[in-house]
């Protein structure tokens, strides 16, 4: 059912599952054109149904932040488009304690979450339109200042998510003159195959809350670190 139309072109990184599905899901719904990124097309059946229902607003498109061979592809794929919101939603987490630390997981993590979603902007920014807004999906795991759980290996995705945090601040003081708003947002604990089980929001309610914040942003939040609630949180 659509709930109220919203005639927007939305693109969303990391679409097949967790929060990216739940982005993908909530937009089609308001009616949007959604251009839903994945890297492969064999892990996202749902997709797949998805675009059963809603063949003219859903566009798929083959896209590995981590791979600049992909990105290039990619953006050849997209440079006629104009987009009014991207959320830049892929990343990875992986779990490792102090001990067995390996520089393989430190890279594949950043190369993801920070270097990636750095590269996909660059190429993505020149198709946002003004006043259109770039989401950077972070974490509280990502506030330095909050130093959530320093006792668990969560330390290379918490870098990765700090970094990202100043990238996202950084490319806002870029893009002002061009009327952009650029964000890092965190979802909240959700429950997606990163978030489990335990975690205290299902992917429906997050992306709810995180669909009215990204509504409401105005100019004025560019460069702000907003919690799944709209509150500022600290860096
Ligand atoms: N869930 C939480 O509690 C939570 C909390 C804070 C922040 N976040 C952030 O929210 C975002 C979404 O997380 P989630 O919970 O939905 O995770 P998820 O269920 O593990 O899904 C991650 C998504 O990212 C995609 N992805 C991973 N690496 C990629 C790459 N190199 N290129 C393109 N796509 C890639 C995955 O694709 P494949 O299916 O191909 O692997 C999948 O679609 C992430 O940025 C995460 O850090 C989540």
């Amino acid at each position: 059912m659509i709930s109220q139309e919203l005639d927007l072109k939305i693109l969303v990184t990391g679409a097949n599952r967790g929060l990216g599905l739940g982005f993908v899901n909530y937009y089609l719904n308001k009616g949007c054109q959604v251009i839903a990124c994945i890297r492969n097309i064999d892990k996202s059946l749902y997709l797949n149904s998805l675009f059963k229902l809603h063949k003219d607003n859903l566009q798929i498109e083959i896209l590995d932040v981590s791979k600049e061979t992909s990105l290039t592809h990619f953006s050849k794929k997209v440079e006629s488009l104009k987009f009014d919101i991207v959320i830049n939603n892929a990343g990875i987490c992986i779990e490792q304690n102090l001990g067995s630390w390996s520089s393989n997981t430190f890279e594949d993590i950043f190369k993801t979450n920070t270097i990636g979603v750095a590269l996909f902007s660059q190429i993505i920014l020149p198709l946002i339109k003004p006043h259109g807004k770039l989401i950077n999906i972070s974490s509280g795991l990502g506030s330095i200042a909050l130093n959530i759980n320093p006792e668990i290996g969560l330390d290379a995705y918490a870098m990765s998510k700090a970094a990202l945090n100043s990238f996202s601040r950084r490319l806002a003081n870029k893009v002002q003159s061009k009327k952009i708003i650029v964000l890092a947002l965190s979802p909240g604990w959700v429950k997606t195959d990163m978030g489990g089980e335990e975690a205290t929001l299902t992917i429906d309610e997050a992306i709810f809350k995180l669909g009215i914040v990204i509504e409401k942003l105005t100019l004025k939040d560019n460069g702000k670190f907003l919690s799944e609630n709209g509150e500022e949180l600290p860096w």
